[in-house]
């Protein structure tokens, strides 16, 4: 059997891939635009691994799309491929548009048309799993109740916007089509193989290279923090024993401001890798302007996942965020190549010189 993964040389996706190769034996056609975010390294284990195809392709191109589906048959397709930058979707939300939406739209009618030639065993057990985020329910007050999946959809940024429009298209082609879809909205994910745009590992990097830990605001916006490994964990069993058409929320009951997730941060380098001079880490800290439309605060009621499909997460934030700054401090390799050219030029644009 085989399944086929979208975006599986990006973060969560390539943990997705590498997690399931290393716990089964089924093959994974794994297709990949390779933007900026996707990233071959992470999967050099998997050279001269059989079971695992690798196919640079966009997830809008129906030809290529439509071949592979015919030629490999798997029994289900994982769509991690994504824009998943926030701020870069303030700067440009074409990109988003084009994949997340158009992107997702061209994905389910591929699907859809190898779907429906199914023998009927097969389409009964076909499974399209789409990977969201709590970020389409919008922003929570400081007391509100947590996401729970029957929230209303309330995005605010042209990246929350763009997902929320592909979870509608998923779900419209389960109820008009009857694709049998499952979908899934997770919280922040942190851990290994994170580009370092995004708020963990920029900070871990910068901190060693010397440079500003920025803050936008006040640094009092919350998240509800997962460890990747745990989201690949969810979706395997979403995968596994999901009811079709059903959304799950998915998260680890980790709200921290941010603030405290660098404060935490610079803390484990103080102890792991103390600075030179014998300051602190924190002494980096820098507030800077605050992203327009900024979400307050971000968390995840995984009351359902756990009481239908018995799924926990493995980890706590203390234990994830130290294996997280480990996992930097030992594969500076991974980071040297990941910091290439383009990466530098966001930086410029986002940070300034
Ligand atoms: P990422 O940006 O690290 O990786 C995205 C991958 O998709 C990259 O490898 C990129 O090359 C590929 N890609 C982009 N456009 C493509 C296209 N048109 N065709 C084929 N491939 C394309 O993102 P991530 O953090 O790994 O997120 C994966 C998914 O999980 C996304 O759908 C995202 O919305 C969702 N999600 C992310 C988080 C998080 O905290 N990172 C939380 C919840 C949900
Ligand atoms: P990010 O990792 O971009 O994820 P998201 O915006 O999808 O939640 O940002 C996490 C939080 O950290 C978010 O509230 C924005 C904030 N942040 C900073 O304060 N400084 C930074 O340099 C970055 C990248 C993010």
């Amino acid at each position: 059997m085989t399944i086929l993964v979208t975006g599986g040389a990006g973060f969560i996706g390539g943990n997705f891939v590498l997690d399931w190769l290393a716990g089964t034996d089924e093959a994974v056609v794994n297709v990949d635009k390779l933007t900026y975010a996707g990233n071959l390294d992470t999967l050099q284990g998997l050279q001269g691994d059989t079971r695992h195809v690798f196919v640079r392709a966009d997830i809008g191109d129906r030809d290529v799309i439509g071949r592979l589906l015919a030629e490999h048959k798997p029994r289900a397709v994982i769509n991690f491929a994504a824009e998943s930058h926030v701020d870069r979707s303030i700067h440009g939300p074409g990109d988003f548009i084009q994949t997340n939406v158009v992107g997702t739209f061209n994905l389910l009618e591929s699907v859809r048309a190898y779907w429906n030639e199914l023998p009927a065993d097969d389409k009964a057990t076909f499974r399209f799993l789409h990977v969201s985020t709590d970020e389409v329910y919008g922003t929570l007050e400081a007391n509100d109740p947590p996401f729970s999946e029957t929230n209303t959809y309330e995005p605010n940024s042209p990246y929350s916007a763009s997902k929320a429009a592909s979870d509608h298209l998923v779900r419209a082609w389960h109820h008009t089509y009857g694709l049998p879809v499952l979908t899934t909205n997770c919280s922040n994910n942190y851990g290994p193989y994170h580009f370092p745009e995004k708020l963990i590992p920029l900070v871990i990097l910068n901190a060693l290279n010397g440079k500003p830990l920025p803050i936008y605001g006040d640094g009092q916006q919350i998240r509800d923090w997962l460890y990747v490994k745990d989201h690949c964990s969810a979706i395997r069993r979403v995968l596994e024993a999901g009811k079709v058409g059903e959304t799950y929320n998915v998260g680890g009951w980790n709200e921290k401001a941010n603030l405290d997730v660098v404060k935490t941060i610079c803390s484990l380098l103080d102890q792991l890798q103390p600075r030179t001079d014998g300051q602190g880490y924190a002494e980096q800290i820098t507030y800077v302007t605050d992203r327009p439309g900024h979400d307050r605060r971000y968390a995840i009621d995984a009351t359902k996942l756990a009481r239908e499909l018995g799924w926990k997460p493995a980890e706590t934030f203390e234990s994830g965020i130290r294996k997280t700054v480990e996992w930097y401090l030992a594969n500076q390799d991974w980071v040297k190549n990941v910091t290439s050219g383009a990466y530098r030029e966001w930086v410029s644009t986002q940070y300034g010189a």
